[in-house]
């Protein structure tokens, strides 16, 4: 069954028996030397890839749900019917027709995905060049949209992946040609246009973007994807030129200039950032220490008990801690804490937070409430919209404003939908975070919870948290339980809280 390439299972243009394929169960195998999916979803077979195009993970140890084909590593998804990508991916997934003759299911000729082309809204601007822009951009093309569409960006460079600017590219794992999300010319491609200037106003009476280079970009709709921008403590030193945030390539680019086993780095804040970056400094054998309030890393999200796991980890790689501790001030060689003690520090990296910006969207007159506040397509205003760590939007009952990479690039997708009049509503929201090699997946949202439930064993990297708040399970967490997650999402997609329960408690 096996090849000499490396590919598992049958040849699917060979064939398989049709009782090979069971229902919601995806069969590997492989199509012209790559590896390849027969699904059978609601009795129908489809052949699809069976990498996923976000970070290539196995679609075959995925869920199959809702017409589509999930992803366990960060819970991409693709449609089963158009191989079309939803956050994190970007690109679609290959299909191919399947026939069935004489018993034996065959994949044939890759299928052509017909899309009618749609020429309103004429003009889409899309303020911001991170996920949220790129994915919104893309979908409107691969939904058929054949109108103008320019992205303004004060990126300072292409697109960039951001969640790899503190792993891998930091790390010193991954060539900085992987840290691309977009280059400008795949963009330009597709018919979308880049501007690398910021924009400084938005004129809705007139429906015109202003750019600090002095243009005037026309909209029929607008998004604006502006994300968020890193928290500067206000503390004496705090502008010394080591003392660094990580947002974008340049941020990264300066704390690898910076990084050496030679100088000592202290990491103020134990944010999902600031550890990242403490395990990318370790890996460049940096002595590293991190400095925060609280008594565990993280256990206001994940609880305490992840939260000693996620220490333990990074202590295990040499991470010092002084948690308890504020920084009171930074000088040029050292960090003094406001106990009085000080630790030599030739690198500081602030991994404090972010603040949504909002400034432009403030000026244009939209509602702003700690994020710009859209209904339940992200739109904020006739003919403008707002999406990931920028907007504020109603799920579950409440406003939310999330700061995860899958979350932007999901609302981006459902903006271009918005656009076109179609339907669009948010999906369940998912994050993942790696620490050394601890990776922990969370499915769902809880701005806050009463308790928080262990099941299995955290030592062994086998378990799930489940977060509680008045009466709901607001979100799961999982560790060596990928499949759990998907399956926790989909319950959640259906808002069956039933399922959701019964899932975390088998
Ligand atoms: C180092 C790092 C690691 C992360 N790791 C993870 C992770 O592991 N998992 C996860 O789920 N999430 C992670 N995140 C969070 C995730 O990257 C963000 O949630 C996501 O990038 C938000 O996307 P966005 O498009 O809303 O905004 P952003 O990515 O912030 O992009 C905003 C864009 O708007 C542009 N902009 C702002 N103002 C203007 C203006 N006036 N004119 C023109 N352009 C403007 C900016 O230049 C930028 O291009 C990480 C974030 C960082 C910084
Ligand atoms: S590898 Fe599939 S979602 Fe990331």
């Amino acid at each position: 069954m096996g090849t000499s390439q490396g590919l598992t299972g049958p040849d699917l243009k060979q064939g398989v028996r049709e009782e090979a394929v069971r229902e919601g169960e995806p069969l590997l195998g492989h199509i012209d030397g790559a590896p390849a999916l027969l699904v059978r979803h609601h009795g129908r077979v489809h052949a699809v890839g069976a990498k996923c195009t976000h970070y290539g993970g196995p679609l075959a140890e995925g869920i199959v749900d809702a017409d589509a084909i999930h992803c366990p590593w960060h819970h991409a998804c693709f449609d089963l019917e158009t191989g079309r990508a939803h956050g994190p991916a970007l690109d679609a997934i290959p299909c191919w027709d399947v026939r069935l003759e004489n018993g034996t299911l065959r994949a044939a000729s890759a299928r052509q995905v017909d899309v009618a082309e749609v020429h309103e809204p004429k003009s889409v601007v899309i303020v911001g060049g991170g996920p949220a822009g790129v994915a919104c951009a893309e979908a409107l093309r691969a939904e058929g949209h054949r109108g103008a569409i320019t992205m303004v960006t004060a990126e300072g460079s292409d697109p960039v992946d951001r969640p790899n600017l503190s792993k891998d590219y930091l790390a010193g794992d991954a060539p900085e040609e992987w840290i691309f999300l977009r280059t400008s010319s795949a963009l330009a491609s597709h018919g979308i246009s880049l501007v690398g200037e910021a924009a400084v106003a938005i004129d809705r009476a007139a429906r015109v973007v202003r750019t600090a280079g002095g243009r005037e970009l026309a909209w029929d709709a607008l998004l604006l994807a502006t994300g968020a921008e890193p928290i500067h403590l206000p503390i004496d030193g705090a502008a010394l030129p080591h003392v660094r945030v990580l947002r974008t390539l340049a941020d990264s680019r300066a704390i690898i200039a910076a990084a050496s086993p030679a100088h000592p780095c202290v990491v103020i804040g134990a944010s999902f950032i600031g550890l990242e970056v403490a395990a990318s400094l370790r890996a460049r054998h940096v002595a590293v220490t991190v400095v925060a309030p609280e008594a565990v890393p993280l256990a206001r999200v994940l609880g305490k008990e992840i939260g000693g796991l996620v220490r333990g980890v990074h202590e295990h790689n040499g991470v010092a801690f002084r948690l308890g501790r504020k920084p009171a001030h930074i000088e040029r060689d050292r960090v003094v804490l406001d106990d009085g003690s000080s630790l030599p520090a030739a690198l500081v990296v602030m991994g404090v937070g972010v603040t949504p910006r909002t400034g432009l969207a403030a000026a244009a007159g939209l509602e702003v409430e700690r994020g710009v506040v859209v209904d339940g397509a992200f739109q904020a205003a006739p003919g403008v919209w707002a999406a990931g760590d920028l907007a504020r939007y109603p799920w579950r009952g409440e406003l939310v404003r999330i700061e995860h990479f899958q979350v932007a690039v999901r609302h981006g997708q459902a903006v271009a939908r918005a656009m076109l009049g179609r339907p669009a509503a948010p999906d369940v929201p998912f994050f993942w975070s790696r620490h050394h090699d601890l990776t922990i997946g969370y499915v769902g949202h809880a701005e806050r919870f009463e308790r928080a439930e262990v099941h299995g064993n955290l030592d062994a990297r086998e378990a799930h948290v489940v977060y509680h708040d008045n009466g709901r399970i607001r979100a799961v967490a999982t560790i060596g339980r990928d499949r759990l997650g998907l399956e926790v999402e989909a319950a959640m997609a259906r808002d069956d809280d039933a399922a959701v329960h019964a899932l975390v408690t088998r």
